[in-house]
């Protein structure tokens, strides 16, 4: 690992909100005084009740985390009406669509009637505090507006990623109990279309037969395609919003009132759905934005990630509009028409912050430098990375050639789960590492432990865990608060267990490894090798498989799955098609097999327990470092596999 300094710029440290010392200060406050600390920076959103108790929350046993538990607020107020009188006229979003010359922008008065027009829809229709709403929208401001309605009246949103399938929207939907969803007719996404509605009509019926009657498919026109129409559930959402007022009160929520729930893959059975409370994750998402990026006052910010994922939630919808900023939102990809578009946006709307993904970095860079150096980014102040870890050469690039030198990389690790950003430089505060995230946000006090649970001083490597609760944590699991408890509190009791690997050097900085259980991370999306797994063996030609992920030079890494036949079937390109498909239909096009091998058997103990390790080596081309294999019930099928591989260097 590089460990290669790059001191703060002096511009950065001269224009920064948080320099070293009020980092150290804060910091240090944040874990000796976490009372102190939080009650002073909880005030930073607004309470329609003061809280007066700050913190509430055990590891251990039933496992319960209740922050700022006795005040009352909203979501939706704090990013929205707080800031009408000062700031109604200023661009709360800019929406950038997918082709380059169409370009939208939504004032803070305009979102205002926006969000209360549809969530006197959502009232009309039946909608009630605590009801899940589900939204499977393209990137549009619509998406925003829906999540931030749901917040407006107390429902819970639970956003489903538009590239998911409809079987997979269906489980959400099921696992939700939801019965209303906001759809569009198609989404566009790079040119090509995506039919958002005729899945949701799948969905739909998938979700009719599992017991819940979606009674509201609120549909956006987007593209004005052909879509079949379910009279008396199905209505246009302009229809629909032009009937009813323009205004709608904020209900009042307690902070531990539930905002909303996303779906997200694990090691074993289906997604969970991680439930975020109200108070906590708005103080947590509003405090990162502001300073992890070193948001100024009047500074225009894009995180280019979707709102199907967690990135979007708190970091294009909640975070920024809690602080009042002017958020991008981006329908597109960066490679459409060309790999210029990012950097073109960037000069078109001045943007002084951009958040995005390694795989990203990697696609653009990939292309050549030429698609940058024609565009001017001077705008540019700090640039952002998160999802996965990013590779020292594509740090320098997006250092170099994207920021010419002068633009902090804040590298923040993060998950669903966190709510928020966790471990992060700061920009005028941290000299940065190339693929370090290097050290912790206030309050969180990161622990290396080894796999005992023994805990690791000082320089080490181990599994990433932390010690004590942040605001912005996830609450339970929906539906089922003993997996939340098993899931994260039960490898290492009293402590939350990320998952991650990490190391820890000598200056204390962290350098996230990867997934130390069986998720994967493909182009910074999540993914349970159990769930491509399950969607293998539901193909009856298969009788069992396994899933590893594997090193790919621009996705991170890619999807290599081992599956053994039936008796008597044959290996075939159409079988090998038909298994793709089948992935495709079950997850969605985001968990496409790169690789498929035959196995006619798979390395197991004598207990019958496959031996991931084995596989993962094999994938990676790394045969020659097995270790052990002396306690395989067959020894001879690690051979097959070797002499079948189909990942050659
Ligand atoms: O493995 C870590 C990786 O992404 C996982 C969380 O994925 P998800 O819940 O989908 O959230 C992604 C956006 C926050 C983590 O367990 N990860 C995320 N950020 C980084 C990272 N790995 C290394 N460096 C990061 N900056």
């Amino acid at each position: 690992m590089s460990a290669k300094l790059h001191p703060v710029p002096e511009d950065a440290k001269r224009r920064a909100l948080v320099d070293n010392e009020t980092y150290l200060a804060w910091y240090e406050r944040s874990v000796m005084d976490p009372e102190g600390f939080w009650r002073e920076h909880g005030q930073r959103i607004d309470w329609f009740t003061p809280f007066t108790k700050v913190k509430n929350a055990t590891f251990s046993g039933d496992v319960s985390i209740r922050w700022f538990e006795d005040g009352t607020t909203n979501a939706a107020y704090n990013c929205i009406d707080r800031h009408l009188e000062k700031r109604g006229d200023q661009a709360a979003i800019i929406f950038e669509g997918d082709e380059p010359d169409t370009a939208r922008t939504i004032t803070y008065r305009a979102l205002h009637e926006e969000v209360c027009r549809l969530a006197n829809v959502m009232k009309a229709r039946g909608v009630a505090k605590g009801d899940r709403v589900t939204i499977y929208m393209p990137m549009v401001p619509e998406a925003a507006y829906a999540m931030l309605a749901c917040a407006r009246i107390g429902a819970v949103h639970s956003v489903v990623f538009g590239g998911f399938s409809p079987e997979a929207l269906a489980g959400r939907i099921v696992d939700a109990q939801s019965t209303f969803v906001v759809t569009a007719d198609e989404g566009v996404r790079g040119g090509k279309t995506i039919p958002l509605k005729a899945n949701a009509d799948k969905a739909c019926d998938i979700a009719g037969r599992d017991g819940v009657t979606v009674e509201t498919l609120l549909t956006l026109k987007r593209t004005g395609g052909d879509v079949a129409w379910k009279e008396g559930r199905d209505v246009w959402y302009r229809d629909e919003t032009e009937k009813v007022e323009a205004d709608c009160p904020a209900e009042e929520m307690s902070a531990e009132d539930p905002l909303f729930i996303l779906y997200t893959s694990g090691s074993t059975g289906k997604p969970k759905g991680v439930l975020h409370t109200t108070g906590g994750y708005m103080v947590w998402t509003s405090i990162t934005h502001q300073y992890v990026f070193d948001y100024h006052e009047g500074d225009i910010y894009w995180c280019a990630a979707d709102v199907g994922w967690v990135t979007g939630h708190s970091y294009i919808v909640y975070g920024p509009l809690a602080n009042g900023a002017t958020t991008v939102m981006f329908e597109g990809v960066p490679t459409y028409p060309d790999a210029s578009r990012l950097w073109q946006t960037v000069d078109k709307h001045q943007i002084n912050i951009v958040y995005t993904a390694p795989t990203a970095i990697r696609a653009l860079m990939g292309a050549g430098n030429e698609y940058v150096s024609k565009t001017s980014r001077s705008s540019l102040r700090v640039l952002g990375s998160v999802g996965e870890p990013i590779n020292p050469e594509a740090w320098e690039w997006y250092h170099t050639v994207v920021g010419e030198g002068r633009c902090p990389i804040v590298d923040t690790w993060w998950q669903t789960e966190t709510g928020g950003i966790m471990i992060t430089p700061l920009p005028g505060a941290t000299d940065l590492k190339p693929g370090s995230a290097t050290r912790p946000f206030f309050g969180v006090q990161p622990q290396l432990v080894d796999a005992e649970g023994a805990v690791l001083e000082g320089e080490a490597d181990g599994n990433l865990c932390i010690t004590d609760s942040w605001p912005g944590q996830m609450r339970t699991v929906y539906g089922d608060h003993d997996r939340f408890i098993k899931t994260y509190f039960s490898a290492y009791p009293g402590k939350y267990f990320s998952g991650d690997g990490c190391r820890r050097d000598t200056d204390g900085y962290y350098w996230i490894t990867g997934r130390v259980d069986d998720v994967i991370n493909v182009s910074g999306h999540r993914m349970g090798t159990a769930e491509v797994e399950s969607a293998l063996v539901a193909h009856e030609a298969v009788s069992e498989a396994a899933v590893v992920g594997y090193p790919h030079a621009v996705k991170g890494q890619g999807i290599y799955c081992y599956v053994t036949l039936m008796g008597g079937r044959e290996w075939s390109e159409d079988l090998r098609k038909q298994l793709v498909a089948q992935v495709r239909n079950e997850i969605g096009g985001i968990a496409t097999p790169d690789k498929i091998q035959v196995a006619p058997g798979l390395p197991k103990t004598r207990s019958g327990k496959i031996m991931r390790r084995i596989l993962r080596k094999i994938a990676e081309d790394d045969y020659g470092s097995l270790g052990d294999t002396s306690t395989l019930a067959d020894p001879g099928v690690v051979d097959d596999l070797i002499a079948n591989r189909q990942n050659r260097k």
